[in-house]
């Protein structure tokens, strides 16, 4: 009778360990370590300075897709690498591990160098919420010309998640710089734009008119002459956590964090999250998104670039498991 009782608590016990090995699995087979991510065909996944989106039970991300041959910006104090802008490109999946390629979701245009969306131009960190009052994909980017000093955001919309977008133009909110940036849509559907501003001195956090489709006059300003970038933004149990890195170009550099209780501010910053060897370089990647993964509530996939400065084509990705801790940030080295 003992030894029933014993063997039925140590069944119980792998059990719940299996469990929970999964849950981890899940996530371990998702990450990329800066290897080339393949898509359901076998190709290399093209989509740089990525952002996610959920929608109906499946994934779409979507990316720069960096095409062609990486040259540099002659006349430029920094290292102003470029590579054609080749659109942006959409995968879905479902469980996180196989992503298939759905095609071109904004499509750029070729010598058409008055156009925002011209190869020649610079087309980045796309991002995609969805508008339950207009039932609308919304899609914002940065949009630049080669010397990073056009400085705009570009809004695109369609009906179908993967596309094709429908282009409607860039604007500078509140006629002020916007450069690196992401899209955040709060539980209450309102969303803001946050993006690198004032020549890359301060952010910003700006409201979105109802329809997604316009910055609002209501914004604030964070990171005051902190020179952050590359924002990814993510809520755990009602606060806001926002990882930024420093400005160095391609190169990589240390991330820090910081925690509101409104997305609007103000911010406190915390620090380093990522912890242990090559912390201070990211593990030589730069952040883009942070991936809340569903009915996993506390655990997130963050997403960074690992940049090739000077063959931008063949740029991979580092996808590493996110914990909030008692309200503090830890990302792991691989
Ligand atoms: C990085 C930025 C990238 C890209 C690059 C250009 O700092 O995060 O998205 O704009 O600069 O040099």
């Amino acid at each position: 009778m003992k030894k029933k009782h014993i063997s039925l608590i140590a069944l119980l016990i792998v059990i719940k360990s299996l469990a929970f090995a999964n849950t981890n699995s899940l996530i371990a087979d998702t990450l990329v370590h800066g290897k080339v991510l393949s898509d359901t065909d076998g190709k290399p996944v093209n989509a740089h300075g990525p952002g996610v989106m959920y929608h109906q039970g499946v994934y779409y991300l979507f990316g720069e897709i960096k095409n062609g041959k990486t040259w540099l910006v002659p006349g430029q104090n920094w290292e102003d690498y470029r590579v054609p802008a080749g659109g942006i490109s959409c995968y879905s999946s479902v469980d996180l591990k196989h992503w298939k390629y759905r095609g071109v979701a904004l499509k750029p245009t070729v010598n058409d160098p008055g156009s925002d969306l011209d190869t020649g131009r610079v087309i980045e960190r796309p991002k995609v919420i969805y508008n339950e009052r207009t039932k609308k994909f919304v899609m914002w980017m940065h949009i630049d010309k080669n010397d990073y000093n056009y400085s705009r955001g570009g809004v695109a919309i369609s009906d179908s998640p993967v596309g094709p977008y429908r282009y409607l133009g860039s604007v500078k909110p509140n006629d002020q710089m916007l450069r690196d940036m992401t899209l955040y849509k709060d539980d209450d559907g309102k969303a803001y734009l946050v993006y690198s501003s004032e020549d890359n001195n301060t952010m910003h956090v700006c409201l979105l008119s109802d329809d997604y489709l316009k910055p609002t006059k209501t914004y604030s300003r964070i990171f005051e002459n902190q020179k952050r970038e590359s924002p990814a933004i993510f809520k755990n149990e009602g606060k806001y956590y926002l990882i930024t890195s420093g400005c160095t170009g391609w190169s990589p550099n240390a991330a820090s964090y910081a925690v509101a209780d409104k997305v609007t501010g103000p911010w406190t910053q915390q620090g380093n999250p990522c912890k242990g060897l090559n912390a201070e370089v990211t593990f030589f990647s730069q952040g883009a998104f942070v991936l809340p993964v569903i009915d996993k509530p506390g655990r997130f996939i963050f997403m960074g670039d690992v940049w090739n400065k000077t063959d931008l084509e063949r740029s991979t990705y580092l996808w590493l498991p996110l914990h909030v801790n008692n309200g503090k940030i830890e990302i792991y080295n691989p």
